[in-house]
């Protein structure tokens, strides 16, 4: 008979809240995506190589002319040097990557050490390798308690999860962070996978501090990446995977079984498109500011509480001031009610911690996010 290999899974709260959302009309903040178009010429693009003939099997790695645009844009964007050839791979999202990184490395038996709140889709692809995801909370603030982190480590500990800008809290880390976790890898010859899809939506003047730009954590690290994010595409689940020639080659190893390649002429409009504006992310981080900042401000009298995102598309607001109720049906009850669905925190905690927040997408338009506020205001206790 069917012994589930993932018996505690079931479908994300992602779907079901999206799900809410369409069947009662109301407004989404819950799930990551942004309700706005890319850029015209990126999607005038994909129709036209579409059209153009290009549509069969890219070659295994990605189109050789993506990589070398990615290779291009780490160069200029943060200094750092990869070979497009040996350390660049395109994969159908950065779901697949992280998912083909942890294959790659994880044998059974070994830990994983992850941060709470954690990203849904990391324990099961750790388990699925017949891994164990070992949960280390992060701190009040979100920030990284290294002393717990070190404290969790044990011989059999193989890849640590970073996250930054984190999913759902919206902290970032620092260099101070990069150094502490490179000296923790080289102490215990450890591993990362670095999760780093929101690495252009980083506020008010901090910088993205990737594993990439670290000595150490460069020669031991899977760094993810996603077109989806950073180009308002999530729907065309096209990213890459950035890591030594050495881990690299084990990464390929089980992608190349996993899907073989992502969707051709979605690669062919990515590289036109970084080709013609290479500069066009570094636009992200001021224009998803001032949706964040519109936002609050349109939240300004109401009782929740909040501290601003330092990154990524995601705010946390605090519901103690309104009620004692749990975030889980919470979350349900102000959709059908109010007309508005958001994520509750629990969700990301193997134990959730006494605290009452619900995260709120937005990567939204104007209209959405004042509508959504004034909602939001109107709740009674
Ligand atoms: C933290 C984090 N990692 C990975 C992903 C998945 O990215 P992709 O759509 O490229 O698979 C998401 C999407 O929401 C995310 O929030």
């Amino acid at each position: 008979m069917l012994h589930s290999k993932l018996p505690q899974v079931g479908t994300t709260i992602f779907t079901r809240m999206s799900a809410l959302a369409t069947e009662t009309g109301a407004l989404n903040l819950s799930q990551g995506f942004p309700d706005f178009n890319p850029p015209q010429r990126l999607a005038q693009a994909l129709g036209e190589h579409a059209l153009a003939g290009n549509n069969q099997y890219a070659p295994m790695a990605g189109l050789p002319r993506l990589r070398e645009a990615v290779a291009a844009q780490l160069l200029r964007h943060r200094r750092v040097d990869v070979d497009p050839e040996t350390e660049v791979t395109i994969v159908p999202g950065a779901t697949e990557g992280i998912f083909c990184a942890i294959q790659a490395v994880v044998r059974p038996g070994d830990e994983v050490v992850v941060l709470d709140p954690v990203y849904d889709s990391y324990e099961p692809a750790i388990e699925l390798a017949g891994g164990r995801a070992i949960h280390v909370p992060l701190d009040t603030d979100f920030a990284i308690d290294w002393q717990r982190i070190s404290e969790a480590v044990t011989p059999r500990t193989r890849v640590l999860m970073l996250n930054s800008p984190h999913n759902p809290s919206g902290s970032v880390i620092t260099r101070n962070d990069l150094d502490e976790l490179a000296s923790l890898v080289e102490r215990h010859d450890l591993l990362v996978c670095s999760d780093e899809v929101y690495e252009y939506l980083v506020f008010d003047g901090a910088e993205h501090c990737s594993v990439l730009s670290h000595p150490v954590l460069r020669e031991r690290s899977f760094a993810h990446y996603s077109f989806g994010k950073t180009f308002s595409v999530t729907g065309w689940k096209t990213g890459y995977c950035v890591a030594s020639p050495r881990l690299t080659e084990e990464f390929r190893k089980v992608h190349q079984y996993v899907t073989y390649v992502a969707v051709t002429p979605v690669q062919h409009a990515l590289a036109d498109f970084m080709h013609e504006d290479p500069d066009y992310p570094l636009s992200l981080a001021a224009s998803y500011q001032r949706r964040r900042d519109y936002f609050l401000g349109a939240l300004g009298e109401s009782r929740f509480t909040w501290k601003p995102a330092s990154g990524s598309y995601f705010q946390l607001l605090d519901y103690s001031a309104i009620t004692d109720d749990v975030d889980l049906q919470l979350c349900e009850r102000w959709t059908r009610e109010h007309g508005v669905a958001s994520i509750p925190v629990s969700y990301f905690y193997a134990e959730p911690p006494e605290q009452k927040l619900l995260r709120f997408c937005f990567a939204k338009s104007d209209e959405v996010l004042l509508q959504a506020a004034e909602r939001l205001c109107a709740i009674p206790s």
